[in-house]
């Protein structure tokens, strides 16, 4: 199967040297890559995992279709407030009946329900696994293990950037020194304030709900907090006391709808939710017919997140 990236950064790197890795036993090919301003390279016959890329890069439209591609991989940026240009990227795709694998959350943060529409129509997958917690089964999970279940709420640790900026504070650094921590890690987005003001996280959450709640909410409309106004001095203060604190994302069904926050939450260290150390994130889903069930990623990179897409690109394999 031919692949397109779009964005060739940590993520879109990654991945091609796992299909490299995998290429035995999984025969997928790159035939276009696509940036922003490092320019593209397109060779139907299959890239190297580390080709030349050359410019000026040609429009979108014109390396799809140069491509050959019968999957999109969309590994741009995240604009939280918008989602683009990664949701018209995605459209570009479907118009070209190309299956579409994603580990940019703005598209279904801001438009699940329009995208999952439009790829029926175009009658291809449109599959996001990569989204929330790298490689670990979040959407696949519900999808393929809990036939019947209704998703009553969730409570998440899904940022990992302020877990890495936190600990770091609870060491004496400043969260300027966490921050720089959590970039040579290759986990913060492009923008790091995105992380700290709760932006990806409330991405996350909008995703999630979206998919898994039919919650039609954008991250502009979840009550949101970041970590800014952590000092160490506070951090200290708790740590005394046998505390710390998360960014804790939270969804649950009311009368009146569905209740979304995200939010810096101050916590025992006993709490499930303070497991998540260091770049780990760690979702619970409460459910009618499966009471609380969770997943737990311990420590994932960028190696994982590459997998979430490859896992993605697997399944459009076995089912188209
Ligand atoms: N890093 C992680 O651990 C992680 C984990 C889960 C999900 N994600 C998600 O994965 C996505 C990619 O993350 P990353 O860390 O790989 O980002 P990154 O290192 O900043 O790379 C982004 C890539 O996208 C390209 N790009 C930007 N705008 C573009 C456009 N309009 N058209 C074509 N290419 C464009 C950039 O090109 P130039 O370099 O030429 O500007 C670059 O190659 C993000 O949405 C992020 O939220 C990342």
């Amino acid at each position: 199967m031919k692949l397109a990236l779009i964005g060739f950064g940590r993520v879109g790197r990654a991945f091609a040297r796992l299909l490299h890795a995998q290429r035995a036993a999984y025969p997928f090919r790159i035939t276009g890559i696509l940036t922003a301003r490092h320019g593209a390279a397109v060779d139907e016959r299959g890239l190297d995992p580390d080709p030349v890329l050359r410019l000026p890069s040609p429009s979108l439209e014109e390396f799809l279709d140069r491509s050959k591609a019968e999957v999109m991989v969309e590994v741009t940026p995240l604009d939280p407030l918008t989602g683009e240009p990664a949701i018209s990227h995605i459209r570009a795709a479907f118009a070209r009946r190309m299956h579409v694998v994603t580990a940019n959350k703005g598209p279904i943060a801001h438009a699940w329900q329009a995208l999952k529409r439009e790829a029926e129509a175009a009658g291809v997958q449109f599959r996001f696994e990569a989204t929330v917690m790298d490689g670990a089964p979040v959407f696949n999970l519900v999808r393929y293990s809990l036939p019947a279940v209704r998703i009553l709420g969730f409570t998440g640790v899904l940022n990992s950037t302020t877990t890495v900026v936190i600990e770091a504070m609870e060491r004496g650094c400043t969260l300027e020194e966490g921050v720089e921590q959590a970039r040579r890690l290759g986990i913060t987005e492009a923008d790091a304030r995105y992380d700290l003001d709760g932006w990806d996280a409330a991405a996350k959450t909008a995703a999630l709900a979206n998919v898994l709640m039919d919650a039609n909410v954008t991250p502009l409309q979840i009550p949101t907090k970041g970590i800014a106004r952590l000092t160490p001095e506070r951090l200290a203060e708790l740590n005394r006391k046998g505390k710390t604190v998360r960014l804790v994302s939270r969804a649950r069904r009311t009368a009146r709808g569905i209740s979304l926050r995200v939010r810096a939450e101050v916590l025992p260290r006993t709490d499930p939710l303070a497991l998540a150390r260091g770049t780990s994130n760690l979702l619970l889903l409460r459910t009618d017919l499966m009471r609380t069930v969770g997943v737990l990623s311990l420590e994932p990179g960028v190696e994982q997140t590459a997998y979430g897409l490859f896992s993605d690109v697997v399944a459009i394999a076995r089912e188209a």
